[in-house]
Parts: structure tokens; sequence; C-alpha cells
């Protein structure tokens, strides 16, 4: 039988509903988290987001997710402490991050660094992910990004200091100082924030490279790589271009306008699941007016409102939101990081979820192997070119 495109259809194919990005599919069954895109809620085991932003640590949030349950003082203690113990780095990872050329990506350099890793400690990240190696990956990434971030300024790497919280661990290996808790503290509400996301693209890779039985670090590794794509979690830096493109609040209609007209997706607007607004738009937007300077938070507010209006002008039927991509903008800008670290600083959060969804499909595994629709042909016939 000979389809309109003129390829032969394979009879052995069964004809299958084929969303367009696997869009509704249910990819696997977690207990971890779920967003519930119509109401604009998301909850993680069993938490609603708003019950744990600004109320529990990320270490907590860290623990729930490994663990199923909050730590009671004694267990957050352990956890906090074992993340110390393990925060430094081999010295040849760290020799492989300073190979890398000034001008390389963040999330390159941590893609790498997480590799690297794997190959030089494989003693510890070995084929079996336990939650020890989730636990000792998750402590080594601040380290990794800071590492890469000084090797680019021509600075050395700073130690990990024992008892500092993660958000505390980041900015003093980046920057080289005791961090100020106006800095610290939104910083570690953002990372309760993105440390997990239902069956989002990074994790759906975690899982797959996982149910293959491959090790914690390649799982991570390639996860790193999906997170990195703009229409994930690049955003927020593109945000920073777009609002620093702006400039100011009489040029923000014939900006976005022109953007539109031209066709361009608006950075920071829109989710595959939310069809309401993400709740951890609305926390962050909260954190941005207290964090970031009056003129930046009134700059990105009537932005955003232009932003809504012009798209649910223009895409009556699409129900487009602001997601958590606007404002992490203005709150990772406030703590003092530059654009480009703002998607590595969602890797140090993502990293929790990413390991516990990894050990959630180990522990009742079969391995990730869809089908595809075949649309190509079938019944050509090779012609040698002639040998010399
Ligand atoms: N700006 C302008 N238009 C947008 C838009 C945005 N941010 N997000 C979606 N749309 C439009 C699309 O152009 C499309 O319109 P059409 O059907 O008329 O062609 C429609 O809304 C639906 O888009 P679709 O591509 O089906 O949505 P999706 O579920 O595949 O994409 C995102 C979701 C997040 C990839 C998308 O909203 C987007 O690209 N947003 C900007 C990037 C971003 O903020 N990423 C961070 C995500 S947390």
């Amino acid at each position: 039988m000979t389809g309109s495109n003129g390829n032969t259809a394979v009879s052995d194919q069964p004809i299958l509903p084929k969303p367009e990005g696997l869009e509704g599919v249910v990819a696997a069954s977690t207990a971890l988290s779920h967003v519930f895109g119509e109401e604009g809620k998301l909850v993680y085991r069993g938490y609603d987001i708003h019950e744990l932003a600004g109320h529990a640590t990320f270490e907590e949030v860290a623990y729930l997710l490994w663990n199923g349950r909050l730590p009671n003082r004694q267990e957050l203690d352990a956890l906090l402490q074992t993340l110390g113990a393990q925060r430094p780095l081999p010295s040849h990872v760290i020799d492989v991050i300073q190979a890398l050329p000034d001008t390389a990506q963040p999330m390159d350099a941590l893609r790498t660094g997480v590799s690297a890793l794997g190959a030089i400690d494989s003693e510890h990240f070995d084929d079996v992910p336990d939650l020890n190696e989730a636990i000792a990956l998750t402590a080594k990434f601040p380290g990794i990004l800071a590492a890469f971030f000084r090797h680019r300024q021509g600075l050395d790497p700073v130690n990990p200091k024992p008892g500092h919280t993660t958000a505390q661990s980041y900015l003093h290996q980046l920057f080289g100082k005791e961090p100020d808790e106006k800095h610290w503290r939104p910083l570690e509400v953002y990372l309760t924030l993105l440390a997990d996301h239902g069956m989002n693209a990074s994790t759906f890779t975690s899982r797959v490279i996982a149910s293959t039985g491959s090790d914690l670090c390649s799982a991570i590794t390639g996860a790193i790589g999906a997170l990195k794509g703009p229409l994930h979690g690049g955003a927020p830096s593109k945000v920073l271009d777009m609002l620093e493109a702006i400039g100011a609040a009489d040029n923000v209609d014939p900006w976005l306008t022109n953007a539109l007209d031209r066709g361009e997706r608006l950075m920071g607007f829109g989710h595959r699941v939310y069809k309401a607004e993400d709740p951890r738009a609305e926390i962050l937007r909260g954190m941005a007016a207290e964090a970031s300077t009056p003129e930046f938070f009134a700059l990105s507010r009537r932005t955003e409102e232009r932003a809504l209006a012009m798209l649910h002008e223009r895409k009556p039927d699409r129900r487009l939101y602001t997601n958590v991509e606007f404002y992490s903008a203005a709150v990772l800008s406030a703590v003092g990081l530059p654009g480009d670290m703002f998607t590595p600083t969602f890797a140090v959060s993502r990293v929790t979820g990413w390991t516990s969804h990894v050990l959630e499909q180990v522990a009742n595994n079969r391995l990730i192997r869809p089908q595809s629709e075949f649309v190509g042909a079938t019944d050509k016939t090779f012609v040698a070119i002639e040998r010399r």
C-alpha cells in the first residue's frame, strides 16, 4: 500500500494516536510531585508548594523528595552534615573544569563536570544509583558551577565551608565571601520552588537513561542537556535579555508588539501543563518585589501586564500566563547572579528532583522504550558505487 507521501505503509505498525510532543501521554507513575495544570497548583509529596516555600528549607524539601516524608531535627542535621562532607570536588574534576575555555556556557561546564565526576569517581558512582550517590551529587553541584564561574574570571576555586546550607555554600563558593542573608534567603526560597515538577522534559530524560540500567551521573548529565534548552529551563536569562532590551516603561508596548509581529515567543509566558498562572510565578513575584530594585521590578511588572494583555488578545483560545521563569530573572539578578548562571542555578535545585526520579525509576524499573510511527520508505534497492 502506498500512502499520500509516496512511502509504503508498514503493515505491522499499530495505528495509534500520536500526540505531538507526547502532550497528555502518561509516561511513568510517580509519587514525587504533580502539576495540577487547570488549577495552577503544584504538590511535592502531598504538600502544596505554598506550604513549603518560605517555610521549609531547601534541605528539608530535598529530604522530603528523596525519602517521602519531612525530616525531624536530627535527620535534617545529619543531612546537612553529609551534604557538607560531600561538597569538596575531586581535584581531577576541578582540572577538567579548568581545562574548559572561559567562553564555555556554564550549563556546558556543569554537564561536563557531572560527566567527569562519573568517570573520575566511578567507584562511588557505580552502576546502581542509590540515595548516598544522590546526596553526594547534589552536594557537588554548587562547587562545579562555582569552580567554572571563578575559572572564567581567572580566579581559584573556593573551598566549601562546613555548616553552610546549599544556598549559602553556592554563594560563598561563587563570590568567595560570607553570603549576606538578603541574598541567601531569596535564593533558598527559589531553590525550594524549583526542586521538582512532574514529568518535565529533563526529568523524563533522567528516567529514560536510568531505565536502561545506566549510572546516576549519566542520567543527570542527560537531564542537564535537556534543561539547557530555552523551551525548558533556558528561558530566564532570555527574560533578562528581553527586559534589558525593553529598557524603559514607554518602550514596553512597541517592543512586545514588534516581537509578536515577528512571530517570536515572549520568554517567561506559556506552559505545556499550566492553563492558569504557575503558582511558582506568584511566589517569585512577591519575592522579586522585595529583592529587586524598585525600577527593575516596575519594568518587570509593566512588561508582564502588557505581555499578558497582548497574548490574550492575539491568542484568545490559548491560555497563556506567566511562568516560573519570568520572575526568576528578577530574583536571581537581585541575588547577584549574571544571566548565564540562571539556568545552572535552576539545576542546583532540580538535581534533587532528578535524583529522586532516578531512584523511583530503578526501584520499580522497566526499560522505557516507546514505539514510533514509521513514515519512511521500505522498498528501496541498493545500487553500489563502483569500487576503485
Ligand atoms: N509567546 C508567544 N506565543 C506563545 C507563547 C509565548 N511565550 N507560548 C505559547 N505561545 C503560542 C504558540 O505560538 C502557539 O500559538 P499557535 O497555536 O497560534 O501557533 C500556542 O501559544 C501554543 O503553543 P505551543 O507551542 O503548543 O505550546 P507548548 O505547550 O508546546 O509550549 C512553551 C510551551 C513553554 C514551550 C511555550 O509556551 C514557550 O515557548 N514559552 C516561552 C519560553 C518559556 O518561557 N519557557 C519556559 C517554560 S517554563
